[in-house]
């Protein structure tokens, strides 16, 4: 079956491809000459993968999949959520977002937060959604060098390093985007 995953990022392709049968042919926005930017237009990570997947379907009708995620922190009412790529502003980099974080979380004793990533996939026009996330806290600076995004600031529960000091085959396995799309591959294999 061909599927298409509604991303360009060639991180995220790679790491589906070699997880799902080879019933499955992955397809990028590249590989169906798709070159516009999708919307994300909601207040929520679920209804943003919705849009995403269905703007690809309602054009292509072809079966496809996309994926949003989020860093939602408690104290700051879930911020920044649906708007974690571009917290501090369009074309701001990862340090403006981090920087924007741990300022707002100067001198605050509840640092909890949590990753979550949510995969809309449809099939024949049906849409299936599979949630993943991962509990931890915002530290006060930065650890750590590998990854991207918040993971220099964001360590999981019961570990005692940061997603930037993690070994990616660790992060793979215990992180939002790892556990969803792993129900996604148990739910596409069956
Ligand atoms: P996306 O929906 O996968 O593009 O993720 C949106 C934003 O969330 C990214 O631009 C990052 O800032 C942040 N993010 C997503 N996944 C991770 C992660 O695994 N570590 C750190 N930040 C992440």
């Amino acid at each position: 079956m061909k599927l298409v995953f509604a991303t360009n990022n060639k991180h995220k392709l790679e790491e589906i491809k070699q997880v799902l049968s080879d019933k499955f042919e992955i397809l990028s926005l590249a590989d169906i000459s798709f070159n516009e930017e999708i919307p994300e237009t909601h207040e929520t990570i679920e209804e943003n993968a919705s849009e995403k997947s269905f703007y690809i379907f309602d054009r292509y009708k072809i079966n496809c999949f996309a994926d949003d995620t989020g860093l939602e922190i408690d104290v700051l009412n879930g911020e920044p959520g649906v708007y974690s790529a571009r917290y501090a502003g369009e074309n701001c980099s990862f340090e403006d977002n981090m920087n924007k974080v741990l300022e707002k979380l100067k001198g605050v004793e509840n640092r909890k937060a949590r990753f979550r990533t949510v995969i809309s996939l449809i099939i024949e026009g049906e849409e299936y959604q599979f949630e993943g996330k991962v509990e931890g806290e915002i530290l006060t600076e930065r650890v750590g060098v590998e990854g991207f995004g918040y993971d220099p600031i964001f360590r999981p529960i019961a570990y005692n390093e940061t997603f930037a000091e993690m070994d990616i085959k660790l992060k793979n396995e215990i992180s939002h985007r790892g556990l969803a799309v792993k129900k996604l591959i148990e739910f596409l294999n069956k």
